[in-house]
């Protein structure tokens, strides 16, 4: 294993690459983006199914710009972190799911796994990635927004540790929150981040989207 080669990407990201292989032959790494996932990204992006680009709030085609497409592979290191989960099988290399972590007055987090990738794990240890990412950054409460009818996420969410709560803005929406504990405070953990479980999602217009 190996980190990024991407100078940018590598002040990022606090580990290593994480790899696997699925059963159908395909290897895939969890890796900061880089700007050469440039075409990858935008093919990611356009082959989202409409429910998901929905429970999303994905970039909109039309907003495919040069400019926006080289800011979402070449993130600021100083205040986001993102990650894809990519997958190779033989000269074929696609992203399965991309995480981005944003500090805004908070640290906010959005995930979307491609629809042919879901259920496979894939979210989760993108979440696991993104934990690691906050606690090196002495983050103590990363949050998101999502759908408050996107059961899917909700069930994620939960499951990976977080606390759902009611959005002020909206009946909508709903926060998805998870308190962080320090580098160091292994020992009592909530168990979800002792196993380097987190989730989350964000929607709001401010966030860089997928
Ligand atoms: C929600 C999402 C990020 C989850 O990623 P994923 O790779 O499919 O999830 P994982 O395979 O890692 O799932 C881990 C666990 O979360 C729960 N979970 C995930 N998706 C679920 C779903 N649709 N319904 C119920 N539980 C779900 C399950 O407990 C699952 O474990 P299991 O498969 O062993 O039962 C992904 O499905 C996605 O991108 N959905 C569309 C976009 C979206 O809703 N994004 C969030 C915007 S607010």
């Amino acid at each position: 294993m190996t980190g990024s080669s991407s100078p940018g990407a590598s002040k990022s990201w606090p580990g290593t690459e994480r790899a696997w292989r699925t059963r159908d032959g395909w290897a895939l790494v969890i890796r900061p983006i880089e700007p050469s996932d440039a075409d990858r990204w935008v093919d990611f992006v356009r082959h989202l199914s409409p429910a998901t680009r929905h429970k999303r709030g994905a970039t909109r085609l039309e907003q495919l710009t040069p400019e926006l497409i080289r800011r979402r592979v070449s993130p600021d290191p100083e205040g986001e972190v993102a990650l894809v989960a990519a997958a190779r099988r033989g000269d074929e290399s696609i992203l399965t799911g991309v995480a981005r972590l944003v500090r805004h007055t908070h640290w906010e987090f959005m995930l979307v796994v491609a629809d042919a990738w879901q259920r496979r794990g894939i979210g989760r240890r993108l979440m696991l990635a993104l934990d690691e990412a906050a606690v090196a950054r002495g983050c103590t409460q990363v949050e998101g927004v999502a759908l408050a009818t996107n059961r899917g996420m909700l069930e994620f969410c939960e499951r990976l540790g977080f606390s759902v709560e009611p959005h002020p803005d909206s009946r909508l929406l709903v926060r998805v929150i998870k308190r962080m504990l320090p580098v160091g405070a292994g020992a009592g953990a909530a168990p979800a981040q002792r196993e380097g479980m987190v989730g989350g999602t964000g929607i709001e217009p401010v966030t860089p989207r997928v």
